[in-house]
């Protein structure tokens, strides 16, 4: 991927070289972030409620490449999923399953009983476009699950073809989970026609967690006008006719959306594209140390992710072992997940980190695997 570098931009705020944070989600936050939750108080049906939220609605389209409408609900990005499927989907749906989130979003269609297909693909492996064509060419769906990148195993699959597939051959809506895509690399709602895309605050965004955020197309809107039973809590429409308003259909969360307010500004200021060349040479670092220190990528390469690196250590090294190691070093890291929480480590490269403190998390796993494979009896040998 071909983008600018950022070279003056602090994304740290003055913590360059020092986050020690790298679990996958939640994940480092800002001082001034943290601060901007202490807001007041008011109703969220006041005037200035409106102009906080207001300002947040214009933003928030930027992210996701729309000249369409972005919404926040004060769900995590799992009561999006549900948001999108209750108030748009009768069935039936192609689940593309890869990890453990995409699974999930598979096994939430079958729970409200709508007809689901899964496309399996291995954990660790990428959802690919020819396997989707052939499944639409099978059967007619009303839509597609795909989570553009599994954070469970750090694999990335290739969202704009498979977007394309879907839409050269069905009328399919195409829902994407871009929770640790969105703000971490390029992402296009309108370009790819994502009709809904949903994030979580947690994640790239480099927000505390606790609110969701989505884009909604046009297409995804009327296919809600056309179901009857949409639910309440979770009904788009109610999100769209309350967000005219600049308001929420439910209370929603104060501090959350003032610490968002706070946030949006300081991505829009680094820049969308310098924030995804930012991820991608956090990602570079990772790629080019781990054959030297022995430590081996789940994925192919080319499907490593952005924003998540799921690493097999040395031979010999236990990943729990390891990561208990790196707490005592003073670090927060990442375990493996689901099917590889025994054999492996997680680094969550996202949001607000910069890559030099990326490559004192690297240095510290390196030394720290180091004196593991000392003190084992087979090192103690040699
Ligand atoms: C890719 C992906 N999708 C969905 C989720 C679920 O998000 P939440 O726990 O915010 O509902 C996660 C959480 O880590 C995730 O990584």
């Amino acid at each position: 991927m071909a983008l600018m570098s950022s070279t003056t931009f602090d994304s740290t705020s003055g913590h360059a070289g020092q986050v020690k944070f790298f679990n996958p989600g939640p994940v480092w936050v800002r001082p001034e972030v943290l601060q901007a939750l202490g807001g007041p108080m008011m109703s969220h049906r006041s005037a200035a409620f409106s102009e906080l939220y207001g300002r947040i609605l214009q933003k928030l389209p930027k992210l996701f490449r729309t000249a369409g409408q972005a919404h926040t609900l004060a769900t995590s990005a799992t009561g999006v999923w549900e948001a999108a499927l209750v108030s748009c989907v009768e069935g039936p749906v192609l689940a593309c399953c890869n990890g453990a989130f995409s699974d999930k979003w598979g096994e939430m269609s079958q729970r409200l009983g709508l007809d689901t297909t899964i496309l399996k693909a291995e954990w660790g492996k990428p959802i690919l476009a020819d396997d989707v064509k052939k499944r639409l060419a099978e059967r007619k769906y009303q839509a597609v699950t795909v989570v553009h990148n599994e954070t469970s195993t750090g694999t990335i699959s290739d969202l704009p073809a498979i977007a394309k597939v879907v839409h050269e051959s069905s009328d399919a809506l195409l829902f994407a989970d871009v929770v640790t895509s969105l703000a971490a690399t390029r992402v296009e709602a309108d370009a790819w026609g994502l009709d809904v895309a949903v994030c979580g605050s947690q994640k790239a965004m480099a927000l505390p967690p606790g609110i969701a955020v989505f884009s909604v197309s046009e297409k995804a809107l009327a296919a809600a006008r056309a179901k009857k039973h949409r639910g309440l809590y979770l009904d788009l429409l109610d999100v769209e006719a309350f967000g005219k308003k600049s308001q929420n259909p439910t209370t929603p969360s104060l501090p959350l959306l003032y610490a968002m307010d706070v946030q949006l500004d300081h991505i829009l200021a680094e820049g969308l594209e310098n924030r995804w060349a930012r991820h991608h040479a956090m990602l570079a670092a990772v790629e080019e140390w781990a054959p030297k220190a022995g430590f081996r990528f789940l994925p192919e390469k080319g499907s490593h992710s952005p924003s998540v690196s799921s690493l097999f250590p040395p031979e010999g090294v236990s990943p729990e072992e390891l990561n208990k190691a790196m707490k005592k070093a003073g670090f927060t890291p990442g375990s493996g997940y689901g099917k590889f929480k025994a054999t492996n480590i997680r680094i969550g490269h996202m949001g607000d980190v910069d890559v030099a403190s990326v490559k004192n998390v690297l240095a510290a796993y390196e030394a720290e695997a180091a004196k593991i494979l000392a003190a084992s009896p087979a090192g103690a040998k040699a």
